[in-house]
């Protein structure tokens, strides 16, 4: 039985506190934090590089959960694990499918946790003969960029059937995550919830955690 956790986004959190808001995620009982990587090529907006990632890791125990959006992962997928990535995931829209194989085989030498990241347009019954060799899967549920988006009922389709062909798979959500939106998802199949706002912003994001991990 696949576990209900909810992965922080760090994307909401104070830049100016890092620290402090990782000490805060760990208070609340989370077990990893979610780390978005934006290179205003892929998306169009600029976060995150190794060296924060790196900075991060020397204050926190916490799981490293590191999503890059960006064009090339490949060529830094080594620089965030090095930096301290427990599990790097990368959008197969950025990779294509020629190279996917390749492309997996190379994260996987990082020593990390591997992910496959879709668009909300991305069927991912395409890229399904790849799902046996990553760790986990994730659908975006708003379009990659910004946090704070509305949730994107379509993309639930997509849970549904990756749930439905891979029983055992951990599948994540990312983008509009809350306590409207989360026991649709989880009740489609996703396990780990990224949850940016829903997390940040709430007045007990430990009160939220509890809830949300107790959803089936
Ligand atoms: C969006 C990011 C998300 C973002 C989610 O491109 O990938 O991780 O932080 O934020 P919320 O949960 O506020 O939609
Ligand atoms: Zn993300």
């Amino acid at each position: 039985m696949l576990s209900v956790q909810v992965l922080p986004s760090l994307l909401s959190a104070d830049f100016a506190r890092l620290g402090d808001e990782l000490a805060r995620c760990a208070a609340a009982g989370a077990k990893a934090v979610h780390i978005d990587v934006m290179d205003a090529h892929f998306v169009p907006n600029l976060t995150i590089g190794p060296c924060v990632v790196e900075a991060l890791r020397r204050v926190t125990k916490l799981e490293l959960d590191v999503h890059l959006m960006m064009s090339d992962p490949l060529r830094y997928a080594d620089d965030f694990r090095k930096a301290g990535a427990d599990a790097i995931t990368v959008h197969v829209e950025a990779v294509g499918p020629r190279t996917m194989a390749q492309a997996i085989q190379r994260l996987r030498a990082t020593g990390a946790k591997v992910g496959l990241a879709f668009n909300p347009d991305t069927d991912p019954r395409l890229w399904f003969k790849h799902f046996a060799n990553v760790d986990l899967v994730m659908f975006m549920t708003v379009y990659p960029g910004f946090g704070g988006q509305a949730f994107i009922p379509e993309t639930r389709d997509f849970i549904r059937a990756t749930r439905a062909a891979f029983p055992a798979l951990p599948i994540q959500v990312d983008g509009g995550v809350n306590r409207d939106t989360l026991p649709q998802v989880v009740g489609d199949g996703a396990n780990l919830l990224v949850c940016g706002n829903a997390f940040f912003k709430d007045a007990d994001p430990a009160g939220f955690l509890r809830w949300a991990e107790s959803v089936r």
